[in-house]
């Protein structure tokens, strides 16, 4: 299911201006995409949040505008141009999934040349000093660009930066894109009611950013699974040795507490019990399956065992409605990619109204191809979650602020 086909047409929910209802013609349209994918050997290994895009652009060049995109990717220094993080294979993929030059501009913030039908894209925001500061003078450089300004980022939609939420307030005009719409009606239809129990599946890498939305989401869902590096924190929670695993020592005592109030309200958040460990972070490590109490003092764990991947599937089963973000394993290794798989293959064959999000689960989703059998696909991944959690998105009350007049 794609986010435009669930949106509700017309529907003012969200009380800001709408691209869909403007004259766009003649005008230059300045578009914040989230184009942050993964590039691996200089091209896009993973497209599905561009693909999310296109409808918009599309809409754009029919509605006669002139396109100027704008996005990050990855999380470079500000200040200089890098080239691991450049746009350029974003630009090259566009190119030929539109069948028309999507031109690069390296230098873009005194002005861009753009016709009527034509598309640009700027190098990446974040190489821009301030940008992540929300610096009220590349704000207005970048509203300086256009005629309108359409937020299409929801997966940005979460930070408050010069190019989502300044830019908005310095345009001539400020406006919603169909893909963020759609997107925050599509979450708010599946979560103002959700058939219960609500199981929220939180993983991956990033341990820091997603405590707090755990302690969040704790209180929201009816159970949690935890997977990655976060489950690696909770691990040593509960006194088991985690050897060189990426864990964060000064978050323990947060996943304690999480741990106590989940056993409280009487759902327990489930320790693995088994893991897949190496003793090097690489593709042709040798995979061994330990209880999660005997991992050695040079090893990591890189993935879930199968006793812990029959439990999770009993609960995914049990479910009503499911929430995942983040992979449970180093899928992207094939000896440490199975937890992740059986994962997938238990939401897959979950009746659960099943919605996932994040850069990372939907390279999941594709690599285990259960694109299918997923109830909604969003392309946040922490826009996702603090949406999920009942957050303001700083983007979305950007333009709500634009609609109310100031
Ligand atoms: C994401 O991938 O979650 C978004 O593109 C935001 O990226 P960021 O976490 O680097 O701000
Ligand atoms: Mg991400």
């Amino acid at each position: 299911m794609c986010p435009q086909q669930n949106s509700k047409k017309g529907s003012d929910a969200f009380g800001y201006a709408k691209m869909q209802d403007l004259d766009v013609s003649g005008k230059r349209l300045l578009i914040r995409e989230d184009f942050n994918v993964p590039i691996v050997n200089g091209q896009v290994s993973s497209d599905a949040r561009i693909h999310a895009a296109l409808p918009t652009i599309r809409l754009a060049l029919e509605g006669g505008a002139a396109v100027i995109l704008m996005s990050h990717l990855g999380r470079p220094a500000e200040g200089r141009f890098e080239e691991a993080t450049s746009l350029r294979p974003v630009a090259e993929h566009l190119t030929s999934l539109l069948g028309q030059t999507v031109r690069l501009e390296r230098n873009w913030l005194d002005g861009v040349t753009v016709e009527t039908g034509e598309i640009v894209i700027c190098e990446n925001v974040r190489f821009n000093r301030g940008e992540k500061a929300n610096d009220e003078q590349l704000a207005r450089r970048m509203a300086a660009l256009c005629d309108v300004f359409v937020m299409d980022a929801f997966g940005t939609a979460h930070r408050a930066h010069a190019s989502t939420v300044g830019v908005c307030r310095y345009a001539p005009l400020a406006c919603a894109g169909p893909l963020l719409d759609g997107e925050l009606n599509a979450l708010q239809q599946a979560l103002e009611q959700p058939a219960r129990p609500l199981l929220a599946i939180v993983g991956g890498s990033k341990v820091s950013t997603k405590l707090t939305m755990l302690e969040s989401l704790s209180d929201r869902t009816d159970q949690l699974i935890v997977g990655g590096g976060i489950a690696n924190t909770f691990i040593a929670a509960v006194g088991y040795p985690v050897g060189k695993s990426l864990y964060e020592p000064g978050l323990v005592g947060a996943a304690k507490a999480l741990l106590a109030k989940a056993r409280h309200a009487g759902a327990d958040i489930p320790i693995p019990q088994d893991v897949v460990v190496a003793s090097e972070f690489s593709a042709d490590a040798e995979a061994i399956t330990r209880p999660v109490d005997s991992v050695r003092e040079n090893e990591m764990i890189l993935d879930i065992g199968p006793a812990t991947c029959a439990r999770y599937h009993e609960l995914i089963i049990a479910a009503g409605t499911l929430i995942w973000n983040g992979p449970v394993g180093v899928f992207e290794f094939p000896g440490f990619s199975a937890g992740t798989r059986a994962l997938a293959r238990s939401i897959a064959c979950s009746n659960a109204f099943s919605i996932a999000g994040g850069g990372d689960t939907l390279a999941a989703i594709d690599q285990f191809g259960i694109r299918e059998d997923l109830g909604y696909i969003s392309t946040g991944g922490g826009a996702f979650l603090e949406y999920v959690e009942g957050k303001v998105l700083p983007a979305v009350a950007a333009l709500q602020a634009r609609a109310g007049g100031s």
